[in-house]
């Protein structure tokens, strides 16, 4: 866990994701989490004047504690969906992704989600991926890990044919972390779109919008962006 911010105002504490890169992961040299929801949360909280203190847990663990109000803010990559939005309160869309597959370099059978039938495809349990294979693939092998970096190695080292992913965070890991050994296969499978989310009727959603609108409109939120996307 880490303290940020010097201002006068309350402190929140932020649950964030143990590792999605580029959005949250543990920086090994200060042993603080880093990344782009870190680096926006902390900018939201300086702009809207609270401090927070930010814990990582696994991604179900987020959703687990904005449903029972255990943390007061979290952030992790978490799409906005009409069924998370019953449970939980979200702010306005901050990031638009999607869902993508990822395959060894060397696949060429598996080109576009046509190809799943009877494949054996992982992804990270509780996710929109979970769902969207589900509802869409009952003929292909759906398999579910805790952490996608274990689905990823699963697909390195041939025992998955497939991973279906968040569209940054897939492009982010084929690029910097499984170069020459992964790619991605056929297009965005279904849009989304990230939101900081709160527990239901949280009194910060305006005060959070407000911020993010700000540092939309200043050029904090493009040099963020910048910084973890490039460009
Ligand atoms: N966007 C997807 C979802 O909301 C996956 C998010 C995974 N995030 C993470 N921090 N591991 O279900």
């Amino acid at each position: 866990s880490g303290e940020s911010g010097d201002s006068e105002g309350e402190t929140y504490t932020v649950a964030t994701d143990n590792n999605f890169v580029p959005f949250e992961f543990m920086d090994e040299e200060s042993g603080e989490m880093q990344g782009f929801d870190i680096d926006l949360i902390k900018a939201v909280a300086d702009e809207a004047g609270f401090n927070v203190e930010i814990e990582s847990m696994k991604f179900d663990g987020v959703v687990a504690g904005m449903q029972s109000g255990r943390y007061d803010i979290g952030i992790a990559g978490m799409t906005i969906t009409e069924e998370r939005k019953e449970t939980i309160d979200f702010s306005d869309p901050y990031y638009d992704a999607g869902l993508i597959l990822a395959v060894d370099a060397s696949n060429e059978e598996i080109t576009s989600e046509e190809d799943l039938a009877g494949k054996k495809v992982g992804t990270r349990s509780g996710t929109t991926s979970e769902t969207y294979i589900s509802e869409n693939h009952p003929d292909a092998e759906l398999i579910t890990f805790p952490g996608i970096v274990e689905a990823y190695m699963d697909l390195e080292s041939g025992r998955l044919d497939a991973v279906m992913y968040d569209v940054p965070n897939v492009k982010y890991y084929v690029n910097n972390d499984a170069e020459g050994t992964l790619k991605t296969a056929g297009d965005t499978l279904q849009g989304e779109q990230y939101g900081i989310a709160f527990p239901k009727d949280s009194e910060l959603v305006e005060d959070v919008n407000e911020a993010l609108q700000t540092l939309i409109d200043n050029g904090t939120y493009d040099d963020i962006y910048e910084e973890w996307f490039g460009e």
